[in-house]
């Protein structure tokens, strides 16, 4: 008799018990859905998006013209050897052409590169026999200058390639092609002589101003031309500085200024404003 009212008692205790637990796991739930309502009438918060930078909006379709003709995408250090960036381009320590690229010196024999150019040195002196060189080089290069159309900082994209038998008409035709790409079918180009020690014979390229089609306005200061880059055949004693035998293989490089072409490509006319990342002029383009 006891065991059998021991067990009622226990029955009924146990009973409450859960339905008290369920009644306050359900309150708790409750809770909970209410504290975490989301109320999904709410307008989304704006995102506003980045876009890429004219200038390497410009260096991506002067990459794509260039990848697309074989060419290769080398790099170089900004900090560079006076050996590199002079030396082994045929301007040893007295040459007058040095004042043309005065630079920011670290120690005598270290400076911040004057142009993309070492990095053609660094390319010649991995060169393997009988395998073409044919790269671009974009970066950074520094120089001591600053005005409206000089930055103490800019940016060019040097091009090589050596071969066997590369001639000035290799060049001309590799420059013209790109320039078309650039700035359209109608493009013209212009070989003006000029010197590198690097380079021998050296030409300043010209486009017809796109703005007038070459007939002379505010954009090309009434030429009808605008200067873009300076090219010409590798100087053979650069190639023999970098062990290369001029007597078997010979090659073409340039150098493109890379701000001209962003400027000339959008139509900007001060360079400063490609620095000052004011997001009211960036979003323009
Ligand atoms: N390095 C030259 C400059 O900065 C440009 C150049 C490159 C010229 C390659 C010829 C060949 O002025």
């Amino acid at each position: 008799v006891m065991g059998a009212l021991a067990n009622k008692i226990r029955e009924a205790v146990e009973k409450q018990f859960t339905e008290k637990l369920e009644e306050l796991k359900a309150k708790k739930l409750e809770e909970k859905i209410r504290s975490e309502i989301v109320d999904i009438t709410l307008p989304a918060r704006h995102q506003r998006s980045g876009h890429i930078h004219p200038l390497d909006k410009a260096l991506r379709e002067i990459m794509k013209s260039f990848i697309r003709m074989g060419y290769s995408v080398e790099e170089g250090p900004e900090i560079e050897e006076d050996f590199y960036n002079f030396e082994c381009l045929n301007l040893p320590k007295d040459h007058p052409a040095r004042d043309m690229q005065d630079s920011f010196y670290i120690t005598p024999e270290i400076l911040l590169r004057t142009h993309t150019s070492p990095v053609q040195v660094r390319t010649l002196r991995k060169h393997i026999p009988n395998s073409p060189i044919r790269m671009i080089a974009p970066g950074k290069v520094f120089r001591w200058d600053n005005d409206a159309t000089h930055s103490p900082v800019f940016h060019q994209v040097e091009g090589l390639v050596v071969d066997k038998g590369i001639t000035f008409a290799d060049l001309k035709g590799t420059l013209e092609v790109f320039a078309k790409e650039l700035f359209g079918p109608e493009t013209k180009t212009k070989f003006r002589p000029h010197h590198f020690p690097f380079t021998e014979p050296s030409a300043e390229v010209d486009v017809t101003c796109f703005k007038c089609g070459g007939k002379g306005c505010r954009f090309c200061k009434g030429s009808g031309w605008i200067e873009i880059l300076g090219c010409g055949m590798v100087h053979p004693h650069v190639l023999e500085m970098c062990g290369i035998d001029p007597e078997e293989y010979n090659g073409f490089a340039f150098g493109v200024g890379l701000e001209r072409i962003a400027l000339l490509k959008y139509e900007i006319d001060d360079m400063r404003l490609l620095y000052e990342n004011d997001i009211r002029f960036l979003k323009q383009f």
